[in-house]
This record gives C-alpha cells, sequence and structure tokens, in this order.
C-alpha cells in the first residue's frame, strides 16, 4: 500500500509572530523582518517548524496592515521584497517555513482598485467593491454602519470593517482572477502558505450575509491553483464560527482550507470538561484524514496567561502542555512561551480602533532591549535572556514540550483517545503509548497510570497522582 507523507504542519508547531512586535533591526521602535530574520535561531532553538506573519503588506495602518493598499509588496517599516526573500531563504536553511496572512475580504481605501472603483460609476472597477443607492442597517464589526456614503458618486459602499477597510466584491470573477494572481506571485516567492483573513465571510451576497456555498468555490479554486506547486503549500484559515459543524465545512472534501482556527477551543477556558468537550467534539466532526489546529491566543484577543491562567505560571504550563500534545497543528502567538501576559495600555499609547495593543506589545528580549519601542514594553514576564537560562522558566518547559511533539511519534502522528478521569482532570491517549494528563484543579487528583513521565510541567515523576494544576506526559508501560 502507499504510504502518504503526511505534511510538514501534521504534528508541528506554527509560530505566530506580529512582526511590528517581534524584533527591530534598526532601533526605529519598530519590530521589522530584518529583526525576525536575526532572531531565527531563536524560534529554531525553541523547536517551530513555521512562521505565521500578520500582514506584511503596505498599509496605511488604520487596522495595522488588515488595510492592504499593495498585495505584491513589502511595508517600509518592515522592510523590503529583498529583505522577505532573505527572510524566506534563512528560515528555510533552518527548516522553517514562512506564510504570510492574505486579507482578501477588503482592501484599504488607499488602495489603487479602490480609487478607481470610486472615481466613478462607469469605472471597469467599480464592480470590484460593494456599491449600492441605499444603505441598509447592518453594523460594522468595530462600530458604525456597514455603509459610507461617498460623495463623488453619490453612492454607498460596503465595509465590514472600518470606513477605510471596503470590502472586495467576489462576486465579480476579476477579483478571483486577481487573487489567483497575488498568490502565484507569493508561492513563487517560496512562501509556505497563507493565513486566511475573515475567509468565514469572504464572499457576501446578499452584502449583509456571508455566502456560504460560494466562499466554497472559491476555496477550492485556490487549493487547485496550489495544487501545482511542490511541496504542498498551506491554507490556515481564520474561521471565527462558534458552531464545530460550520468550523469543519471548511475543509470541504480535504479540498478547501487544510487548517480551519478552532475558536470554541480558544474561549473554552482552562476548564478539564469544556477542553475535553470541544477536543473530542472536533476530532469526530472533521473529515477523515483532517487535522485539527489549536491555538490560545492571537493578535484580536487578550493573551491566554492572563484570560484564561489568572497570571498563574503552573496555569499556563498547563495551558501549552495541552496546546501541545493535541492532534493535529500547535500554535503559539509569540510570547506565549514565555508566558507573556497582556500588558496595561495608558490611554496616550493606545494605537489600535478595537483595543487590542495589550495582546500586541513588543517581545521583552532581554539583553538587547528595544528602544522607543512603538507599543510599550510590558514589565509583568521573565524576559527571553532571562528565561532561557532558567531550566525551570516557562521558556524552557515549552521548549521540552515541543521537543517531545516532534520525537515522539504518538504525539506527532497517534490518535486522539479520550479518557475516564476524575472530575477537573482531562486526560487523554495519543497513538497507542502516550497518555496525557492534567490536572486542572486547585487540589491533588489520584489518576493512577501504569507507565513513566516524561514530561511533567513542575518536574516531578510520579504517575500515581497529580498536583495541583499539574500535567504530565506518561509513556505507557
Ligand atoms: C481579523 C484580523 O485578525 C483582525 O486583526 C482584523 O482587524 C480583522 N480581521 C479585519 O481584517
Ligand atoms: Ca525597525
Amino acid at each position: 500500500m502507499a504510504t502518504s507523507r503526511q505534511p510538514w504542519w501534521s504534528g508541528g508547531v506554527l509560530y505566530q509572530a506580529y512582526p511590528r512586535s517581534f524584533a527591530d533591526s534598526n532601533g526605529d521602535g519598530i519590530g521589522d523582518l530584518a529583526g525576525l530574520r536575526g532572531r531565527l535561531d531563536y524560534l529554531n532553538w525553541l523547536g517551530v517548524d513555521g512562521i505565521w506573519l500578520n500582514p506584511t503588506f503596505p498599509s496605511p495602518n488604520h487596522d495595522w496592515g488588515y488595510d492592504v493598499s499593495d498585495y505584491l509588496d513589502v511595508h517600509p517599516d518592515l522592510g523590503t521584497l529583498d529583505d522577505l526573500d532573505a527572510l524566506i531563504a534563512a528560515a528555510a536553511e533552518r527548516g522553517i517555513r514562512i506564510l504570510l496572512d492574505l486579507v482578501p475580504a477588503h482592501t484599504s481605501d488607499r488602495h489603487q482598485w479602490f480609487a478607481e472603483s470610486r472615481a466613478s460609476r462607469e469605472s471597469p472597477r467599480r464592480s470590484w467593491y460593494i456599491w449600492r443607492e441605499e444603505a441598509e442597517g447592518q453594523e460594522s464589526v468595530f462600530g458604525g454602519k456597514a455603509w459610507t456614503y461617498d460623495e463623488r458618486t453619490g453612492q454607498y459602499y460596503h465595509h465590514l470593517f472600518l470606513p477605510d477597510q471596503p470590502d472586495l466584491n467576489w462576486l465579480q470573477p476579476d477579483v478571483r482572477d486577481a487573487f489567483d494572481e497575488i498568490l502565484r506571485f507569493w508561492f513563487d516567492r517560496g512562501i509556505a502558505g497563507f493565513r486566511i483573513d475573515v475567509v468565514h465571510e469572504l464572499v457576501k451576497d446578499p452584502p449583509s450575509r456571508p455566502n456560504r456555498a460560494k466562499i466554497h468555490d472559491v476555496l477550492r479554486r485556490w487549493r487547485s491553483l496550489a495544487a501545482g506547486y511542490e511541496p504542498q503549500r498551506l491554507f490556515v484559515g481564520e474561521t471565527w464560527v462558534m458552531d464545530l459543524e460550520e468550523l469543519a465545512s471548511f475543509y470541504g472534501s480535504n479540498d478547501e482550507l487544510q487548517l480551519a482556527f478552532n475558536f470554541p477551543f480558544m474561549f473554552a477556558g482552562l476548564d478539564a470538561a469544556a477542553l475535553a468537550d470541544v477536543v473530542e467534539r472536533t476530532e469526530a466532526v472533521l473529515p477523515h484524514g483532517a487535522l485539527p489546529v489549536w491555538a490560545l491566543s492571537n493578535h484580536d484577543v487578550v493573551r491566554f496567561p492572563t484570560r484564561m491562567c489568572d497570571e498563574d505560571d503552573a496555569k499556563v504550563r498547563a495551558a501549552l502542555l495541552a496546546l501541545l500534545t493535541l492532534r493535529g497543528t500547535s500554535v503559539l502567538y509569540y510570547g506565549d512561551e514565555l508566558g507573556m501576559r497582556q500588558v496595561d495600555i495608558p490611554a496616550e499609547r493606545a494605537r489600535d480602533v478595537h483595543d487590542r495593543d495589550g495582546a500586541r506589545t513588543p517581545l521583552p528580549w532581554g539583553e538587547v532591549e528595544w528602544r522607543n519601542p512603538w507599543l510599550p514594553l510590558g514589565a509583568n514576564v521573565a524576559t527571553v535572556a532571562e528565561q532561557r537560562s532558567d531550566p525551570r522558566s516557562v521558556l524552557s518547559f515549552c521548549r521540552e514540550a515541543i521537543a517531545l511533539r516532534h520525537g515522539r511519534k504518538d504525539l506527532v502522528s497517534g490518535g486522539y483517545t479520550p479518557l475516564a478521569s476524575p472530575t477537573g482532570v482531562w486526560a487523554w491517549r495519543r497513538g497507542s503509548g502516550s497518555v496525557i494528563a492534567l490536572n486542572l484543579t486547585g487540589s491533588k487528583a489520584i489518576l493512577p497510570l501504569a507507565g513513566e513521565v516524561i514530561l511533567s510541567t513542575n518536574g516531578r515523576d510520579d504517575s500515581s497522582r497529580l498536583e495541583p494544576w499539574e500535567g504530565v506526559v506518561v509513556a505507557l508501560t
């Protein structure tokens, strides 16, 4: 029987780097691509397989890169196309892939396409955006109406987000062709795949509603375009839906997204029953052969140590152990590996329209620190330098968990089997020989497991009981 080789993200770790806050190479206070390149050895040491960069395209930054004014270039704050090429090459030398963040649902109002579209009702680009005589009542995600009146031509255009982010009309075939070209441009440069912004709302028909059938058409089209590339390119979607059946639909028959972000998991809380439930249902509902993807944080939500773990590192380790031992792909948001907390942003330093700055602050490196960073540096977590030299740090633990994930076949590709366990304990088996058990309570728990503890969140090696908030990986004997 022919065996199909698993893709790199199966059992892999994807690292989400927010480029403006990862590492700054030129001291202007803004992280950049050269800074990231200079820190690849850190990410290689940590053990990540791929890096997803938040938008790197030129943008007026009304929504920090999610308002793209040119899909085929690099934002000058971050560097140049040459810097991106250099990053792809330097990452490849370390076996690390680079993914970009594609923002197909809307452009910036400064994009040339929109400038042409709004110029006249007769413009050949008019139909690339959604124009109507009347505004309907729909609200935008950031508040205010989803329709803005444009005086020059006396019509309203649609925008699910800011008025500076007009929505593209995905019913227009030329828009689809234009994005095919964009995908090819980046795939040809060696980009390993894309995270797709608001993919669950990509095609609007009518404008007030996502048209799921038509979204699936676009995803199948992209998969067949990507099929012409070797190695296989990855599409991971921002599928912000809370229904798992709906989430699963974005995998199609394994001919749409290869990974669809699981927000029910992100928001389950550090609760054994809730986590076990969402993981079990996810595993049940995905098409055969599909891989789940797990994340605890991203640039839009409060960092997980603050949101789920009361900023208690015992809980942070337990959450990280779960993240890094589940089947499929695990995504670390930059700083998760440190247990980085949400940072309080004084009103005068706020930059984001939607109050998300506290999750986007510069990574504290420790030895060479940021000068005048664009957002304040939090002082509420130990730096990379401090944690690297401490074998008991969250960072050292996270690295060990990643190494175990890569080094143990059960954790790379073994199935997920839930195990019966006392209330407040979440336990499961991976493959035939590895058990993960997390005590998500403040009391000791008894869960006798016949085997050897190969990783514990608090460095113990006793498989007969779990300390409060302790998590273990046990090799069954
Ligand atoms: C989701 C992105 O993650 C978020 O940061 C952005 O504001 C919206 N999409 C609009 O593009
Ligand atoms: Ca810089």
